[in-house]
C-alpha cells in the first residue's frame, strides 16, 4: 500500500476541543484515525461510508470476513443502525454504557456490508472514554474501529504501539496516553434465544449474569456454524501474537512454577533464551533471561493492563521463547487474559 505521512495528535487539556475537531474532519473526509478508548487503541474509520472502512482493513491487514465494532456516543445512534433490540440490552445499556460491552444487534440496512463482514448483525459498543467519545461525537457519525495493530499481532495500549504498527498506513493517531483496561471488550451475543459471551473481555461474564440471568459462554468451545454463517468470524484467526513463539503454562501456583522452571532448563539445554511473562509470586521462584513481572497474581485488572505492553516488550528483547503465567483465576477480567494469552500462544 502506498505510504501517507501518519500525524500525531496529542491530548492536553489546553488543546482538547481543537484536537478533536481536526481527528473528527479527517473521519468525516473519509479518513483513518487512531484514537484511544478505556479497552485497547482502535482504528477508527465513518461506519457508514465503504470506502472508509475499506482502509482500515487494508491498514491493518485485516479479513474482509471479519467484521468490525461499531462505537457510538449515544443510544439514539444505536437505534440508528439497529432494529429488533431485544428488552434485556436495555438493561445492559443501563449498567454497561459507556463500558467494554460489545452489543451484537440485528442491523439496519443503512449500515454497509463491509462493516458488519456481510453479516445481517452488527457489533456495537459505547467506549468509556473522553476522547473516543468527543471523536464520535464531533464526526457525528458512528465509528467503526477494530484494535489498531496490523492483524494477529497484540492489540496496542499505547500510542507508541500504534505507531510502531502502523505509521505510515494511516492518516492520525490520537495519544491518549496508556489505556486503563487494556484488553478488550467483551463481545455478547444477544441475536441468539440465549445471551451469548463470543469473546470475553472488560466485563466479567459474572456482572453480565448478574443483569440478565442464563448467559452461555461461546468461546469456551469452537463455535458452531448457524445456518452456514460462522457467528464469530474473528475467532478463527491467529491473534495478539508476538513474532516470538509463546508458551503458556497454566494450573496452580505450585505446579506452574515447577513446570516454568523444568521448561527453562529444557530450553537452556537446547541453548535458547527464554523470556518470562509472570506474576510477582511466580518470579520469587523462577527466573528467565528476561522476565517481566506484570502484577501480584490476585490483581486480574493489573495483569490485563500490562498483558499487551509485556508482549510486545519482550518481543523486542534478545529471547527465543516467551513463557506465559497463567496460574491466575479464571473470573472477572482473568477470563479475558487466559483467553489472550491462550490465544496468543497458538493453544501451546
Ligand atoms: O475493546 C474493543 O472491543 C476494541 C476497541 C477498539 O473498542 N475493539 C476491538 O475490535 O477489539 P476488533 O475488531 O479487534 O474485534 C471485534 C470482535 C471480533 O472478534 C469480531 O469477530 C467480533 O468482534 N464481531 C464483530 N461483529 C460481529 C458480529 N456481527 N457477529 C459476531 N461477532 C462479531
Ligand atoms: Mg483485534
Amino acid at each position: 500500500m502506498e505510504a501517507t505521512k501518519t500525524q500525531i495528535f496529542r491530548i492536553d487539556h489546553a488543546n482538547f476541543g481543537k484536537t478533536i475537531r481536526m481527528a473528527a474532519r479527517i473521519i468525516r473526509e473519509g479518513g483513518t484515525v487512531a484514537f484511544p478508548t478505556e479497552t485497547v487503541y482502535g482504528l477508527g474509520a465513518d461506519a457508514l461510508n465503504p470506502d472508509a472502512v475499506l482502509k482500515i482493513l487494508r491498514a491493518k491487514g485485516r479479513p474482509a470476513d471479519n467484521p468490525l465494532i461499531v462505537h457510538v456516543s449515544s443510544r439514539e445512534q444505536i437505534c440508528k443502525i439497529t432494529e429488533d433490540i431485544p428488552e434485556c440490552a436495555f438493561g445492559l445499556m443501563d449498567a454497561f454504557m459507556p463500558g467494554p460491552l460489545t452489543l451484537i444487534l440485528k442491523r439496519k440496512a443503512i449500515v454497509p456490508g463491509v462493516t458488519t463482514g456481510g453479516l445481517d448483525t452488527i457489533a456495537v459498543r459505547m467506549p468509556d472514554h473522553r476522547v473516543a467519545l468527543g471523536l464520535i461525537r464531533e464526526s457525528d457519525t458512528p465509528i467503526a474501529a477494530p484494535s489498531a495493530n496490523l492483524s494477529g499481532r497484540p492489540s496496542p495500549t499505547t500510542a507508541a504501539h500504534v505507531m510502531a504498527d502502523l505509521a505510515g498506513r494511516i492518516d492520525a493517531v490520537i495519544d491518549g496516553g496508556q489505556v486503563r483496561i487494556g484488553v478488550e471488550s467483551t463481545v455478547l451475543d444477544l441475536t441468539s434465544d440465549i445471551p451469548t459471551v463470543l469473546r470475553p473481555g472488560g466485563v466479567g461474564i459474572e456482572e453480565i449474569r448478574g443483569c440478565v440471568g442464563r448467559v452461555l459462554a461461546g468461546y469456551h468451545e469452537p463455535i458452531p456454524d448457524v445456518g452456514g454463517v460462522v457467528r464469530s468470524p474473528g475467532m478463527r484467526y491467529t491473534h495478539y501474537a508476538p513474532e516470538t513463539a509463546v508458551v503458556l503454562i497454566e494450573g496452580d501456583p505450585e505446579s506452574v512454577a515447577a513446570r516454568i522452571s523444568r521448561l527453562i532448563a529444557e530450553y537452556h539445554k537446547k541453548g535458547r533464551r527464554v523470556g518470562l511473562l509472570v506474576t510477582e509470586e511466580t518470579a520469587e521462584q523462577v527466573s528467565g533471561d528476561e522476565d517481566l513481572v506484570l502484577c501480584r497474581r490476585d490483581d486480574l485488572e493489573a495483569y490485563a493492563r500490562n498483558l499487551f505492553g509485556g508482549l510486545r516488550y519482550l518481543d523486542g528483547r534478545d529471547v527465543d521463547v516467551i513463557v506465559a503465567d497463567g496460574s491466575i483465576k479464571s473470573e472477572g477480567v482473568g477470563a479475558a487474559v487466559l483467553n489472550r494469552l491462550r490465544r496468543a500462544a497458538g493453544d501451546r
